[in-house]
């Protein structure tokens, strides 16, 4: 048995996978070094990474001045708790970069590991504002079909894909889910937008203003699809959060730190939210960080809070110093090579090479944000009957061909078909921008 093999074989006895089913572990991919947008397996063969690793490795692979930052920072001290009375300056000199990126309202960041823990701590700080303001009754979540939020109870329940809640189930209550701005498939009498938007106000009129702390939207829906909400969407849905004193909470774990052509992507449609998770591209993966930018008025509410109603929401690791210290680095590598800027330019030639697939006959929608684009695939384009299954096809036929796609899996109802995503690393080479759509071309063709 070569290394491999034993390594696979080693894998099926003791690891768990994230998504787990044996089918779908044959014959797993072995990435074992990264370069630039490039990977590379065991066998020395070369991919095109088209989702920067799962939406994260925005600055691209393989950049040693992270493993020094981290080196370096670990030499000095690997750990030392940020609990309240103690601090350490990555996490300070992080916390102040963020600030600074974000938006004109935003005041100050609590640090987690990863993305749901900080959809998670987003709930937390809405329902601690309202306690703060004495609306204590405020404690509902409305999210949308199709979204994604991350695994633990409270995030997988604002998750809208019915795959995730299936075998785990029940859901936390008081968390409620309503239609995506999804103008590709919008049914209601209105444009996509204000019709999604209104259906966010009509769920909070059911439930009562009074008991809904708050809305969960990412600016662009990724897992669930890459859906790219019209430009009417997020200005109405702030003024109906504004109307009922709901706060609305920006899940940017994808589009944070530049994906979308800005370094937050509310931005793009003139909307600042109250409180915005991060994660993912932080430290483009290099180790695990996320965290919450609560507003200046959200902040404030903490800051002036009474002792006996403290913030009493603590990880061990908020605030951990090599991870904060590999994300300065990372942010400052963002700023100084200009690829927040970039990610503007090259998307909409990414956008464009993507566009070029209409005319294949399974090709049903083509949309994308900077550097972020789905198409997605359809058995009929009259009808758009969603393709469910083509997704997998494409994916062997795509690896065979040098490049490594992420399918959102189709469904029937809600429908959406298989869609690929196609989110490359911010710094990835013209030439290799315009060889994803030639290579899906290929792909799509001997697939379908
Ligand atoms: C929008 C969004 N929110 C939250 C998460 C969860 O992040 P994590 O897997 O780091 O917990 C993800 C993961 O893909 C995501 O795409």
């Amino acid at each position: 048995m070569d290394g491999t093999a034993e390594l696979i074989e080693t894998d099926r006895r003791y690891l768990v996978h994230p998504l787990h089913h044996p089918d779908d572990h044959r014959q797993p991919l072995v990435v074992v070094a990264g370069k630039g947008a490039m990977l590379y397996d065991a066998d020395g063969r070369e991919y095109i990474d088209s989702l920067s690793g799962l939406w994260n490795v925005n600055i691209g692979h393989g950049r040693g001045e992270l493993a020094d930052a981290a080196a370096a920072q670990m030499r000095r001290i690997a750990f030392a708790s940020a609990y309240i009375g103690a601090t350490n300056e990555p996490a300070v000199r992080l916390s102040e970069k963020i600030v600074r990126h974000a938006y004109a309202n935003s005041g100050a960041v609590y640090f987690t590991t990863a993305g749901a823990e900080s959809n998670e701590s987003a709930f937390k700080f809405a329902r601690y504002y309202w306690k703060v303001k004495d609306q204590p009754n405020k404690t509902k979540i409305i999210s949308r079909i199709h979204a994604y939020h991350g695994v633990t109870m409270a995030a997988m329940s604002a998750t809208g894909m019915a795959a995730y809640h299936k075998m785990f189930g029940p859901l936390v209550p008081g968390f409620i889910q309503v239609a995506p701005p999804y103008a590709y498939r919008w049914a209601g009498n209105e444009e996509a937008g204000l019709g999604a938007a209104e259906a966010v106000e009509k769920a909070i009129l059911a439930e009562g203003a009074d008991t809904v702390a708050a809305v969960i939207a990412e600016p662009v829906m990724g897992a669930g699809g890459v859906i790219v909400p019209p430009p009417s969407y997020f200005p109405r849905l702030r003024e109906i959060c504004d109307r009922h004193d709901v706060l609305l909470i920006a899940d940017e774990v994808i589009t944070g730190f530049g994906r979308t052509g800005r370094w937050f992507a509310l931005g793009h449609w003139g909307v600042e939210p109250d409180l915005v998770s991060f994660a993912k591209g932080v430290t483009s993966g290099y180790l695990p960080l996320g965290g919450v930018i609560a507003s200046k008025s959200v902040h404030e509410a903490i800051d002036s809070a009474p002792a006996d109603r403290k913030f009493m929401h603590a990880a061990t690791y908020s605030g951990h110093p090599v991870c904060c210290a590999v994300g300065l680095r990372n942010v400052e590598i963002i700023e100084s090579e200009g690829l927040v800027e970039r990610a503007a330019i090259i998307g909409k030639r990414l956008l464009a090479g993507l566009e070029g697939l209409r005319d294949l006959p399974v090709v049903g929608d083509v949309r994308g944000l900077g550097m972020m684009c789905g198409v997605e695939l359809v058995a009929d384009r009259a009808t758009k009957a969603p393709a469910i299954g083509l997704g997998a096809r494409i994916t062997r036929e795509a690896m065979a061909r040098g490049l490594l796609p992420r399918i959102r899996a189709g469904s029937a109802d809600p429908a959406i078909g298989d869609t690929i995503c196609v989110a490359p690393p911010l710094m990835t080479p013209e030439a290799t921008i315009d060889r994803i759509p030639e290579i899906l071309r290929a792909a799509i063709v001997a697939a379908s």
